[in-house]
């Protein structure tokens, strides 16, 4: 891992980049009074790496943060920067942090995130240490991402509501959940749910295999059927899998319900404020040591540090495949 060990830090700042996810202020919060406890002056950055490159920063104490723990989103808001994937975007970027003397740069948010600040600090001479926040958990050296367990918690929510409505119609419902690469949520919110089949990303699912499930379930008198459908998974989202599935079984009262950004907001969970805590103080802590380029995460109750090259290259994702067993035989 890139050490700086030469210059003292005195100023830092923190920005989120790319989708927003509950548990972002809470860690903004823990960075700047963490900053301020260690006596560095911290500065906000509005709209991620454009922020950085539109010069919108501004000055953060700790009353910036009051109030804040308990909401959603992000107060210094968010954006998936095209011009900072240039030189000349990163070139501006890099003279606006030297123009306001800072020493290193917080960045919360997930692989595009990462990659920025990779390349950002490959380019220039800026310890840049990155937060996982995103609601998908598809992060390398993190057990757990931002905003995922509340996520997590809401699609749960979700599916219960519309499980009331699927018994009392005996309908088939397709939920469709986020994650484009990555079937996290839909696999364990689908198992916390009790799904009768669960989509994926990661695992390619014929037709035919799931309408072998849909027949055990109507064999089964199921009073209500529940697929979840992660948005990546190889079918085409779940409006595609319902009408293939029609067409096999005619007899069947489908319908589909989309969850979408909803999934993306609300009160963050306990997990995620205490997660945001815990990596929004380690992070400052790793500034003042002097790491650069790495992200801080958790691996079992350990906060640790990753290479950001090891977390960017690292995207082949392993769900818990006991767990897509067991997932099958509680659908019985
Ligand atoms: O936050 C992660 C994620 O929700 C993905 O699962 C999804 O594909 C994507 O972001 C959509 O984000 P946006 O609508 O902001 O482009």
């Amino acid at each position: 891992m890139k050490s700086n060990n030469v210059k003292k830090i005195k100023k830092i700042a923190v920005l989120t980049s790319g989708g927003d996810a509950p548990g972002m202020n809470a860690c903004i919060r823990a960075v700047v009074r963490t900053a301020i406890h260690e006596k560095l002056e911290i500065m906000g950055v509005y709209q991620g790496y454009q922020g950085l490159i539109d010069d919108n920063f501004f000055a953060m104490n700790s009353r910036s943060v009051s109030s804040i723990i308990n909401l959603g989103g992000t107060i210094l808001k968010s954006a998936r920067s095209e011009e900072f994937k240039t030189k000349e975007g990163r070139k501006k970027a890099y003279d606006n942090i030297k123009k306001h003397n800072i020493d290193g740069l917080i960045s919360i948010g997930g692989d595009g995130t990462f990659t920025g600040a990779n390349v950002l600090s490959n380019e220039y001479d800026i310890p840049v240490v990155c937060i996982p926040g995103t609601i998908d958990n598809d992060l390398y050296g993190t057990d757990f991402t931002l905003g995922y367990d509340t996520a997590n918690n809401t699609v749960i929510e979700a599916i219960d509501k519309i499980r009331d409505t699927a018994a009392s119609h005996d309908r088939l419902f397709f939920i469709e959940v986020m994650g484009r690469d990555a079937g996290y949520i839909a696999l364990n919110a689908g198992v916390a749910g009790g799904a009768e089949a669960i989509l994926l990303p990661e695992k390619e699912t014929p037709i035919e295999e799931l309408t072998k499930l849909l027949e055990y379930a109507a064999e089964k008198n199921k009073t209500s059927t529940i697929v979840i459908v992660a948005e990546g998974e190889k079918n085409g989202g779940a409006y595609n899998v319902a009408k293939k599935v029609k067409e096999k079984f005619d007899f069947y009262d489908i319908k589909v319900s989309i969850l979408g950004h909803l999934q993306r907001g609300g009160t963050p969970s306990s997990a995620d404020r205490i997660l945001a805590t815990k990596l929004g103080y380690n992070a400052v802590q790793e500034i003042i040591k002097g790491s650069a380029q790495c992200t801080v995460g958790i691996r079992g109750s350990k906060v640790v540090t990753t290479p950001l090259s090891d977390a960017i290259h690292n995207t082949e994702f392993k769900l818990d495949a006991d767990l897509m067993k067991i997932a099958k035989i509680m659908a019985m």
